[in-house]
């Protein structure tokens, strides 16, 4: 079982931007509790961060038949871009889309997601434990 982790802009500063939205921990931080975790789990994973559109979709894109899942946090990317759901359709690798923070509730306009569409299950609120949640949601779906 291979998953990719994908991080969209802005999550490379976790610990420093607001870290009353977003905890303290830093993205270091993060990387090493999915990759604890999925060495516990015996899963091969690979964690991506981009602060531009165009390469996280180069990076779905490669994904294409060989990866067997994809955790996905667009970050800002949730609420504008149709290119990021147009390239998880076009490859069609069972995905999850996690918020660190409860977008549903903050600004209206972070209530928008268009991956959305695309995931079958979507984590908002839970902090980083929702990339562990997501893990999980994977290989629940994987087993069926
Ligand atoms: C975020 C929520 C987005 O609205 C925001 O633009 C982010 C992070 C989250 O993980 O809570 O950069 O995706």
């Amino acid at each position: 079982m291979k998953i990719l982790v994908i991080n969209g802009p802005n999550l490379n500063m976790l610990g420093i931007r607001e870290p009353e939205i977003y905890g303290a921990e830093t993205y270091t931080d993060l990387c090493k509790q999915i990759t604890d975790y999925a060495e516990e789990k015996g899963i091969e994973v690979e964690i991506y961060q981009s602060n531009h559109e165009g390469d996280l979709v180069d990076k779905i894109q490669k994904a294409y038949l060989n990866t067997d899942g994809i955790v996905i946090n667009p970050a800002a990317y949730t609420h504008t871009s149709i290119a990021l759901l147009d390239a998880l359709k076009t490859v069609g690798i069972p995905s999850v889309e996690v918020h660190i923070s409860d977008v549903s509730k903050r600004e209206e306009y972070r209530k928008i997601s268009f991956v959305r569409e695309y995931c079958f299950k979507t984590i908002s609120g839970h902090g980083f434990k929702g990339y562990i949640e997501a893990i999980d949601a994977l290989l629940a779906e994987a087993k069926q």
